[in-house]
């Protein structure tokens, strides 16, 4: 049998036991032994729990779990960075198989992590960690791993997508949409992780590390995220046939990487301009299997719980096979990732401004003073003042960026989005 220790009885924690519980047989028929939950650890053992999980199992002492010489793989369900860190590598340094949903550890010391896991031959999987219920983890490492993926586009957080759709659809502002996913329980009371795109920098770290065989780090992704868009800009870009997400976005550029997130614009014909609520989607691009598309549940208790139960049965599958660390670190290259001013990117930006002759020239002068070219300016007029969608080609994002400054410093520009990136 594979004994666990579980560390961790929240959220994901509890569908976890509630699997282990009631999926029994045919978990224990796909891994060919019995998953037996051995102990448990939380913060408060005391607290009442509607889990089937006997209480002389549960301690708050999660050395004893990790140290205790009857279990074979930890469970790490506790979050954030320490001490989750402390008790996966120390699993690992015993020679235990470690199975997490952590994505913030996996995407600041996924390297050290790893490296104790191949130094012990144990395994350790994490594909919980990056887009819940969405088996991308996998799919990258064993389906693609006779191919070469160049790109990958995503939707890896389900508050904002939530937020942006009822923006979208509902013509709701940003506060109004974001109170709402508080009071649906798809934001948390500081939505700040979320909604200025840092879950999805950090999920967006592992994804491309797996996707591009070299390491990413959670600082190497830059990071926007939607707190500043306004209803207008989302109504108006809906009203030119975009659909506005926020993505995080990674392409292989051979000799380095690209990894950031930040609102964009993608054409209406794009597979992830359909994705709505709280769904997540991962687009890939491949060298043989071509566009790839991966939709689901990227959070929640029982979705998560499904990536961590098959991590499970993988690591049963593993043990039974005595073939531990089968699916070891895949970084084997050493790519540099890319500043985010050296991106080179095609972009769109909703201006106000005042409706007057002569305004025109003066927004196109400052595109062309930073030598950057439009592909095309579409304008709207409200009474005094007209909204205007500029369209530029590719260009380096430094050069945006400094267009941006010189339109923010320019009286007749009444307002003014962020970047935003376009993705067709
Ligand atoms: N929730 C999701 O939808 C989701 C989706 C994907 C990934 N994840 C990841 O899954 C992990 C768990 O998330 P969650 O939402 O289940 O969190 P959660 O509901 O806050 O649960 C955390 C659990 O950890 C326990 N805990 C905290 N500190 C501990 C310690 N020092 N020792 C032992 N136990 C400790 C808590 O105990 P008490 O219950 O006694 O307080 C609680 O049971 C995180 O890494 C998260 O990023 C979550």
């Amino acid at each position: 049998m594979l004994q666990i220790g579980l560390l961790g009885l929240g959220v994901v924690g509890s569908a976890v036991a509630r699997g282990l519980r009631e999926r029994a047989s045919e978990l224990d028929q796909r891994a060919g032994m019995p998953l037996v939950l051995r102990r448990v650890a939380v913060a408060h053992p005391d607290r009442p729990r509607q889990v089937p999980v006997e209480r002389d199992r549960i301690t708050d002492d999660a050395w004893a779990v990790v140290r205790d010489p009857e279990v074979d793989v930890v469970v790490e369900l506790i979050g954030g960075i320490e001490p989750a860190r402390s008790y996966v590598h120390e699993a690992l340094r015993l020679g235990k198989s470690v199975v997490t949903a952590n994505k913030q550890l996996m995407a600041n010391r996924g390297r050290e992590l790893m490296e104790a896991a191949e130094a012990s031959g144990a395994d350790l999987f994490f594909e919980a960690s990056v887009a819940g219920g969405i088996p991308v983890i996998r799919t990258l490492k064993e389906s693609l791993a006779g191919d070469r993926v160049r790109e990958v586009v995503a939707i890896l957080n389900g508050t904002t997508n939530y937020i942006l759709t009822r923006m979208d659809e509902d013509g709701l502002s940003f506060p109004e949409a974001l109170s709402e996913a508080q009071r649906l329980g798809f934001a948390e009371r500081d939505p700040t992780d979320d909604v200025e795109g840092h879950d999805a920098a950090a999920k967006l770290a592992i994804l491309a590390s797996v996707a591009f065989n070299t390491r990413v780090v959670r600082s190497d992704v830059h990071c926007e995220g939607i707190a500043k868009l306004t209803q207008r800009e989302v109504a108006y870009t809906r009203e030119l046939g975009f659909a506005l997400k926020l993505v995080a976005h990674a392409r292989d550029l051979g000799e380095a990487v690209e990894a950031a997130v930040y609102p964009a614009l993608l054409t209406s014909t794009h597979p992830l301009a359909s994705v709505r609520r709280e769904f997540n989607a991962v687009w890939m691009r491949a060298d043989g299997a071509g566009e790839l598309l991966l939709y689901g549940r990227g959070a929640g208790g029982e979705p998560t719980a499904s990536a961590v139960l098959s991590d499970l049965v993988a690591v049963a599958r593993n043990r039974r096979a005595g073939a531990h660390g089968r699916v070891a670190c895949t970084c084997y290259h050493r790519k540099p990732v890319r500043e985010a001013g050296e991106r080179v990117l095609a972009a769109c930006l909703v201006l106000r401004v005042t409706d007057r002759p002569g305004v025109f020239a003066q927004v196109a002068a400052a595109f062309g003073d930073e030598q950057v070219s439009l592909h095309s300016i579409v304008q709207q007029n409200r009474g005094e003042e007209a909204d205007v969608l500029l369209r530029t080609h590719p260009a380096p994002e430094r050069a945006l960026r400094a267009v941006l400054h010189r339109l923010h410093a320019m009286s007749v520009v009444r307002g003014c989005s962020p970047l935003l990136r376009v993705i067709a």
